[in-house]
């Protein structure tokens, strides 16, 4: 049964050009959550415009004050809304939502590739792993400098990352997949999280793949009752015998292992 609750606004504070970060307090939230897992967002208090709830990853946790993070990038009607709400504010949320990335269960050496706002899960993700004194590196990806994610947090955390701009305005020159193919060739690595835009993520699957390593990606989709009841977010899967199926974003992920989704039979395909 998924938990309706009113949540309070604690801070609200602009990380970039139209990217926020909202906390919110939710002992709730905060003591259930588990990486990977998403909050279904009612953006107004009052009318109908937008009608349907807005899904955002779970970006960080603060068990002691009962905080929870969400990162968003404002991109339309919605996150224009949600970039205005005031700390003090209520606002409605459903969850926590969806399945959670899957921790290995022994030690080993993990590499994560977050394109974009793909860093937003990764980020407590990763908080996670190095808890369990995981070897963890990230690849950050964006188009150009300005859009890079997370620099600030991984440094705070101590963790390694690399960047990469598809311009070169920062770090390795070239999409995170080429960074990716790169460190592949050169570490053996044990498995792999990876969570941003589609296309990079058919690459991530397949550079992964083709060398054995195991791994699980995030993936994002329109969604409107956020609990398995509407298959507004069906996405093509494979099925139990490698038959194609479809699976719901939002009750059989977000989060699928990499062989489980049917990269080519995908939108953009
Ligand atoms: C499980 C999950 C976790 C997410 N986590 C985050 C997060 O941590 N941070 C973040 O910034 N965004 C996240 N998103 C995407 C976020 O939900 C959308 O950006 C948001 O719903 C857009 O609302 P809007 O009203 O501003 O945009 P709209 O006006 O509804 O749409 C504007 C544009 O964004 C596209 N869009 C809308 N919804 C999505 C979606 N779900 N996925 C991809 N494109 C979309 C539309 O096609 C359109 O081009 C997540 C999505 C999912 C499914
Ligand atoms: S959003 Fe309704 S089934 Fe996933």
């Amino acid at each position: 049964m998924a938990m309706l609750r009113k949540a309070q606004i604690i801070k609200h504070d602009r990380e970039g050009p139209g990217i926020y970060r909202m906390d919110f307090f939710s002992p709730e939230v905060s003591s259930r959550v588990i990486p990977g897992q998403f909050i279904h967002l009612k953006i107004r208090e009052e009318g109908y415009h937008p009608l349907l709830r807005r899904p955002f990853s779970i970006y960080d946790v603060d068990n002691e004050r009962g905080l929870f993070s969400i990162l968003y990038r404002v991109v339309g009607l919605g996150t224009r809304i949600m970039a205005k709400r005031q700390p003090g504010e209520l606002m409605e949320i459903m969850g926590p939502l969806g399945a959670p990335f899957t921790l290995p269960e022994e030690k080993g050496k993990i590499i994560l590739v977050a394109g974009g706002m793909g860093f937003a899960p990764l980020h407590f993700l990763i908080k996670k792993l190095l808890k369990r004194n995981m070897e963890a590196e990230i690849i950050l990806g964006a188009r150009k400098a300005e859009e890079l994610m997370g620099e600030n947090d991984l440094v705070q955390l101590g963790v390694n990352f690399i960047l990469a701009t598809e311009d070169g305005s920062r770090g390795f020159q070239g999409q995170a997949t080429d960074l990716l193919d790169k460190k592949l060739r050169e570490g053996n690595y044990d498995y792999l999280y990876s969570c941003g835009p589609y296309p990079m993520l058919k690459k991530v699957a397949s550079l992964a793949l083709s060398r054995g390593i195991k791994g699980e990606v995030s993936l994002e989709e329109i969604m409107a009752c956020g609990v398995g009841a509407c298959l507004g977010c069906a996405y093509p899967a494979k099925g139990d015998k490698g038959d194609l199926t479809y699976k719901k974003v939002c009750q059989h992920g977000p989060t699928f292992s990499l062989e489980e989704v049917s990269f080519h039979n995908g939108p953009g395909d």
